[in-house]
């Protein structure tokens, strides 16, 4: 039956705490393409309208919030998290009320639920793509530091793995500080540093924490060109944070910069600006945040319904030109076909891409098939 009730979508994005920051990118790119959506007349006519709470970046109130938004609210579909942490919280609540999250965030892999769409970039698709290019331009000797949580200890242990791969590839420290970690916390570590002489850093530090240790890094004295840390956290929001001239010459891999040269890209930035302003950072997880609403959108035009079960077979295998290129959602295992791209990041504070994949790469969360070396992964330089 046809009706024109508004569509309620859930939105957990923090607007306070240690990731709000990084979050706050993520709900803007939400609200952008519930906007553009409802601009262009709804889902069949229906209104998109965004239920919004501030999970505090603590995972136990994502939980109590997504249970909040299901029985209270009656919403279907939840956008949201950033931390693992916090998506293993709201999980089990999706599972047992056999809901639907979207996740807009690189991860750990390793997991592979029936109620979340995953469009972060899985570790075949930035993991394997860092730890060659690190490896291959600056030694295979690497130092893991992150944040206290399960991201970065799987993150770290995924990357030990793979330049472990290298001939001489080892991992020479491993380190974790607290979320909310400030510069002085990272002194020691970068005694360490100094001492064991690795040849790059891997940083899995997640939210305010990184400009701390970008900081630190800086004040210690090192030099981004023989050590740099490469990242796959570190985004144009944190750059921001920590200015472009502590941020230049470190690197990140991810499948979406603000610098990709590509006019669908520059057309949804100056859209996205017009409507917003300068003040929030588009980065990865904005890309993925924006590029998921639209995914949904199309499953619920073409199914007419939001509940899990009839979306998911049109979500399933469907794609959606983002600003990054076509993307598509594998449906064997939820996660989406992405590019991998490296980006070294400037005193503008933003990347400049010097590798970068033609062809979007399959999702492997597991990493089943992918090792260092992989063809399928092969990237190209790009003239900088
Ligand atoms: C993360 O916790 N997935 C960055």
């Amino acid at each position: 039956m046809a009706h024109s009730d508004p569509i309620k979508v859930g939105v957990l994005y923090s607007e306070t705490g240690v990731t709000s920051s990084i979050e706050t990118s993520q709900r803007y790119g939400t609200l952008f393409a519930i906007d553009q959506i409802n601009e262009a007349g709804g889902i069949d006519g229906r209104e998109i309208v965004p239920v919004l709470y501030d999970p505090r970046s603590e995972p136990a109130r994502y939980a109590a919030l997504a249970e909040k938004l299901i029985t209270s609210d009656k919403v279907k579909v939840i956008f949201g998290c950033y931390m693992s942490s916090t998506r293993k919280a709201v999980l089990p609540v999706v599972e047992r009320w056999n809901r639907l999250l979207f996740y807009s965030t690189l991860y750990e892999g390793f997991e592979c639920s029936d109620h979340l769409i995953y469009t972060g970039a899985a570790p075949n698709q930035n993991s394997v793509q860092l730890a060659e290019f690190m490896t291959s331009t600056f030694g295979p000797r690497v130092y893991l530091i992150g944040s206290n949580y399960i991201y970065p200890y799987e993150s770290n242990r995924i990357m030990a793995d793979l330049v472990s791969q290298c001939p001489g590839g080892a991992k020479v420290g491993e380190q974790y500080v607290p979320l909310d970690a400030t510069e002085k916390d990272f002194k020691e570590v970068l005694e360490d540093i100094r001492n064991v002489q690795p040849d790059f850093i891997f940083s899995t530090v997640v939210g305010d924490a990184t400009q701390s240790f970008y900081r630190a890094y800086a004040n210690a004295g090192f030099d981004p060109s023989t050590m740099p840390i490469g990242s796959l956290t570190t985004s144009e929001v944190e750059l921001a944070q920590m200015g472009g001239d502590v941020a230049a010459g470190h690197y990140t891999s991810a499948p979406y910069f603000q610098s990709i040269p590509r006019e669908a890209n520059r057309a949804c930035l100056a859209k996205f600006r017009e409507k917003f302003g300068d003040a929030i950072a588009p980065n990865a997880c904005w890309e993925a945040a924006f590029f998921q609403v639209h995914l949904f959108a199309q499953a619920m035009a073409a199914s007419g319904s939001d509940d899990i079960d009839a979306l998911m077979p049109y979500l399933l295998g469907s794609a959606f030109e983002a600003p990054q290129g076509m993307i598509r959602i594998e449906a064997s295992n939820h996660h989406a076909y992405l590019y991998p791209r490296i980006g070294r990041a400037n005193s503008d504070g933003q990347f400049t891409i010097v590798r970068e994949t033609r062809e979007s790469v399959y999702p492997d969360p597991y990493l089943v098939t992918h090792a260092l070396g992989d063809s399928a992964l092969q990237m190209t330089p790009v003239e900088t």
